[in-house]
């Protein structure tokens, strides 16, 4: 399995143009690397302008609404998204559902509606604390997540570890620990074989996420056993995007 890189870029960068220039930086460099799936997802308002400007990696979103289409004012349906070849869209991550107001029964329908029309949506989940039951806090999000989900559709499923504590951007942030970070997924492949079976969990793929960088990519990979990451702010400076990638790209070359 190819790790998978996803580059969330957040609320940045302020304009087009500098929206496609880091797009087209990162397939200029990142763009012939066979060894990972990399997959860049910008704002909505440049979607059109950074999916024509790329080939070789793909465009994904940070969000989704789960209706196709009809009176919801302001809202992207995962139909608009198809229309751009959009696979994966991250659903659920901690700023939405601190900032916003994000509810465990939206992120629900919004996986439903991904895994009901063959996309792949990229769960996130994590805790706010180093403390408290972060087991029983991962399985209730990872429960409501998923509630009413089939096993078939789990082959489309991402989810990501991202506790909030160690994104990049929030106070005193720093990484969590591939060691942990491993123990953790271990946790979320647990609670998944308990509500489907063995066989639909292991199609899951278990990302992380939480100041992933060119430093230290290689360790979550490979000593983490992750799947894939995550990436924040390490995703908008283009130089550091591709060493992270350039970084992934060896280990699978010493494998
Ligand atoms: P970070 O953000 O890499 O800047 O920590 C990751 C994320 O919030 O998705």
């Amino acid at each position: 399995m190819k790790p998978l890189i996803i580059a969330n870029w957040k609320c940045n960068p302020d304009t087009v143009e500098q929206a496609v220039l880091l797009a087209k930086n990162i397939e200029e460099h990142s763009g012939n690397k066979k060894s990972s799936e990399v997959v860049v997802a910008p704002p909505f308002v440049f979607l059109a302008a950074v999916g024509s400007s790329i080939r070789k990696i793909k465009l994904g979103a940070q969000d989704v609404f789960w209706e196709g289409s009809g009176p919801y004012t302001g809202e992207i349906s995962w139909r608009q998204l198809k229309y751009f070849k959009i696979k994966y869209v991250i659903v659920g991550h901690s700023e939405r559902r601190v900032h916003l107001g994000e509810t465990n029964e939206a992120i629900n329908k919004k996986v439903l509606a991904l895994l009901g029309h063959d996309m792949n949506p990229v769960l996130c989940l994590g805790e706010d604390e180093r403390t408290g039951d972060i087991a029983k806090s991962l399985e209730v999000q990872l429960r409501k997540a998923l509630s009413g989900a089939r096993k078939n559709q789990l082959k489309n499923l991402v989810v990501t570890y991202e506790p909030i504590w160690a994104i990049s951007t929030n106070l005193g942030s720093k990484p969590d620990t591939p060691d942990n970070a491993f123990r953790v997924s271990l946790h979320i492949r647990k609670v998944l074989t308990a509500m489907f079976d063995r066989n639909s969990a292991d199609k899951v793929k278990i990302i992380y996420g939480g100041s992933v960088n060119s430093n230290n990519v290689a360790s979550f990979i490979k000593e983490g056993r992750m799947q894939g990451v995550l990436v924040g702010g390490a995703s908008i400076d283009a130089v550091e995007f591709n060493s992270l990638i350039n970084a992934v790209s060896l280990i699978s070359r010493l494998k």
